[in-house]
This record gives C-alpha cells, structure tokens and sequence, in this order.
C-alpha cells in the first residue's frame, strides 16, 4: 500500500529505488532519508504525518519510503538513500534484529543513522547516532500494574495479542507486563498470540482465542488497533466488551480513546506518536555535528475512562 505524500515529500517506494532523485543540495538544505513501517495503525498515520509536517516545518527535503511491513523493503531504502548520499538517515526498525550489516554500510559512507520510534538489537551502538522514541518496557508495565490493581482480586483469564513478531514494542510491552503481573495469583495469561497491529488482525486472533479459551474474561492488546478487532469478536461472539471481557490496551489514538470513553476499553496507556519535530531538532544537531544525547525517551502518560472522556476534545490524533 503506498502512502499519501505530502507537503513536498519525495516518495521512494517500498523497495529498491536508486533512481529516486535526492542527496544534498548545495544551498544547505538538509535531505534526510526516512524508512516508515507501514500504515498498519492509526498510530502509524499520525507518526507518518507528525514526520511529514515538521520535516516542512523545519526546511527539511524528506525522502520518505513505506517499507509496507518487511524488514528487506527497509533495507533496500536505506541503501537506495546512501546511494543518493542524504546528509541524514532516520528509520523505525520494523523488527528489532538484523541492522547491523546496512548500518555499517551507512557508517562507512559517512552517513549518521537516527533511530527513531523503534530500537534495533546491536551490540555497536555506534551504528546510530540516537535513538528517539518511547520506554515500551515501561508501557508493558503501567498496563501490568493497572491489571494487579484491577484484577488482582479475582480470577482473570488474560488473552495478549502481542504486536508484529520480533518488533521491539512486542517484546518489550510483553516483559513489561510479565513482569508486572509476575507472583499474582489471581491473573494468567492464557492465550498469546500476534495480531501483527492491525484491527484485523486482533479481530481474528481474538475470535480464535475466544473459541479456544471461553474462560477469557481479560484482554491485555499492545495497541488499540487489535483492541478494536478484539471488540469487534467478542460482540460477534454475544459478549460485552469492557464488561464481560475487560480490555487493556496501548497507544491513545483517537478512535482508541473513544471506545475507552464508551466502556468498551478499561485501561489504555499512551504512546506518543509525535515525534516529527524533536526528530527534525536532532536531525540538524547531527548533521552540523553536534553531539546529541543517545537515547531521547518519550513522556507519556495513562487514561482511565473518565479521563479519556475528559482529553477526548483536544485529542489531536
Ligand atoms: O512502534 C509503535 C507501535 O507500532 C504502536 O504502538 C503500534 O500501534 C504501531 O503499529
């Protein structure tokens, strides 16, 4: 699926595309290559977006490619971008292993790398200059700490739909929770398994859990997308979510915060997808050789139903 360009944006695909135009001008206009994962949730579109606009805002020519979810579409991208020598590399690692060859290659032709949303599993973290994004451990563990508050008191039978395979914030909102819930008696994980971030996808994992494990009566979905699908299954199958089956779930989107304002979703922790203008901010310090500190984490908060309800309004994604 391509994604919309905007505001002056260049497209280069999802694969392979050295003939793309880019690379510095010679007025002093910074050209960054970005790799985006996707579209696969509203979290996306508005990290897309957020990026798009502030790369305007900033004077900054973006080279944006949608690696449509594989990892060697991603690669592919960065190469196309060294090959056009962009002053500045940024990417979202659609999963967490296998950088360090691309990398090097970046390294070596004297292109710094920013990490941005999505950390990569390296043992030479001199192959990025930041990383800038959210603590998804620290996520895992706000939905745990909510869930033994919450349902520590009874017995709770937890399905997790786990984001995309081998993605940092699969793992990471996994341990986090683990670790949270470890030593209740009351809360077990029954069932995991991927809905890959998309509605879709947490609609069908939850219909099959819900057939498999009619003892679920709590869901723990690592964004609102697959808690939406998740909704969507388990009306299908004549329960009430939110009552009958209580959902945890991550991200804050706006169609996320209206089922929790509903009482469709218990619990939802935010994660942060405006991170264009502070990637803007360290893309010049970077590029004028500044030094940039090596992990930029996100702030973000919790919303109950109440107030979901409250921030709704002023929701800007
Ligand atoms: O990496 C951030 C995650 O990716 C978001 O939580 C999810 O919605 C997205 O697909």
């Amino acid at each position: 699926m391509a994604v919309a360009v905007a505001f002056g944006a260049t497209a280069c695909g999802g694969g392979d595309d050295s003939s793309a135009s880019g690379g510095s001008g010679g007025d002093g206009t910074i050209t960054m290559g970005f790799s985006q994962v996707g579209a696969e949730s509203g979290w996306r579109t508005a990290n897309t977006a957020s990026i798009q606009q502030s790369a305007e805002d900033a004077g900054i020519e973006l080279q944006f490619s949608d690696a449509q979810g594989e990892q060697e579409n991603q690669i592919s991208a960065i190469r196309s971008f060294i090959q056009q020598r962009v002053d500045v590399i940024a990417f979202s690692p659609v999963v967490e292993t296998g950088w360090d060859s691309v990398l090097l290659e970046a390294q070596r032709a004297g292109i710094p790398v920013i990490l941005t949303d999505r950390a990569v599993d390296s043992e030479d973290d001199s192959l990025y200059e930041t990383f800038l994004g959210s603590d998804f451990v620290e996520e895992g563990k706000k939905a745990g700490e909510w869930a033994v508050e919450n349902w520590g008191s009874q017995p709770t039978f937890v399905a997790e739909l786990q984001g995309t395979t081998g993605a940092a914030p699969a793992i990471d909102r996994q341990q986090g929770f683990a670790d949270a819930i470890e030593g209740t008696d009351n809360i077990e994980v029954v069932a995991s398994q991927s809905g890959d971030f998309t509605r879709a996808g947490g609609r069908e994992v939850m219909e099959a859990m819900l057939n498999s494990n009619p003892e679920i009566n709590a869901v723990y979905a690592h964004n609102d997308d697959m808690a939406l699908g998740a909704i969507e299954a388990i009306e299908a199958a004549g329960k009430t979510p939110g009552v009958d089956i209580q959902i945890i779930s991550v991200d804050a989107v706006r169609d996320g915060m209206q089922a929790l304002a509903d009482g469709q979703i218990n619990f939802i922790v935010e994660c942060n997808p405006l991170l264009g203008d502070q990637l803007m901010e360290l893309a010049e310090q970077v590029v004028a050789g500044e030094e940039v500190p090596k992990r930029v984490v996100t702030e973000e908060t919790t919303f109950t139903q109440e107030q979901a309800v409250e921030a709704l309004p002023d929701r800007q994604y």
